[in-house]
């Protein structure tokens, strides 16, 4: 099918991730897109209550594009482990949720991936590690018109952690073809290969 082309123009982010839409920025800007994000228009962070990464990416874009007549894009991703079925998938930002006797609220990472670690402990020491990160990008037109473009990158589990580089889940992933983890390698090496990197090259490749 062919992708609706995206004309030259303003753009709204569907994020409220400063660290997020300064990378979508940098990246549509050679193709003419004058970018503004969700936070900066005050509008409302939708609850994610979608199953899949396109259903919320789609919740957060249909809600950028409805609160500024704008087309609006959005990313939805996380970490999917093969022996635990896709988990935590849509929900990896929920399993680093710190409890409040726990010293949160907020996000912990070392906890998380802790608790991947043990859900793969439980199943014994030859158990499958095979693991990706997914990428799923929104956008959506003011018409009720959407695309969704998915990206990943395979890899596998390693423990302990190794590496200071990167966020979330980086320092226990493993690229396929690397011997490092995410929070080893070079950031920008790293952007190169990501899934987020693979889901804009399938947008760019679509609708410029
Ligand atoms: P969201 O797409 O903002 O909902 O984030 C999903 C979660 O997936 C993030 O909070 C991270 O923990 C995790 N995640 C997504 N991409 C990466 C990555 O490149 N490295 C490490 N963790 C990631």
């Amino acid at each position: 099918m062919v992708s609706r082309r995206l004309e030259p123009g303003k753009l709204v982010i569907a994020s409220h991730n400063p660290g997020k839409v300064r990378e979508i920025a940098d990246l549509l800007k050679p193709h003419g897109m004058e970018v503004v994000s969700a936070g900066e228009l005050g509008l409302p962070e939708p609850e994610e209550t979608g199953t899949t990464f396109a259903e919320n990416a789609l919740i957060k874009a249909r809600a950028g594009t409805k609160g500024s007549g704008l087309v609006a894009l959005a990313d939805d991703s996380g970490l999917c482990v093969d022996a635990l079925e896709g988990a935590p998938g849509v929900y990896t930002a929920d399993w680093a949720e710190a409890r409040a006797h726990e010293g949160g609220p907020g996000r912990d990472w070392y906890m998380a991936m802790g608790k991947v670690e043990g859900k793969l402990a439980e199943q014994g020491p030859d158990t499958d590690r095979s693991a990706h990160f997914a990428c799923t990008l929104a956008l959506a037109w003011p018409d009720g018109h959407s695309e969704v473009f998915e990206g990943r990158v395979a890899g596998h589990l390693t423990w302990p952690p190794r590496g200071t580089l990167g966020f979330g889940y980086d320092p226990v992933f493993v690229p396929n073809g690397h011997s490092r983890t995410f929070a080893e390698i070079d950031p920008d090496k790293k952007h190169a290969i990501s899934h987020r990197a693979d889901a804009f090259a399938k947008l760019i490749a679509a609708v410029f």
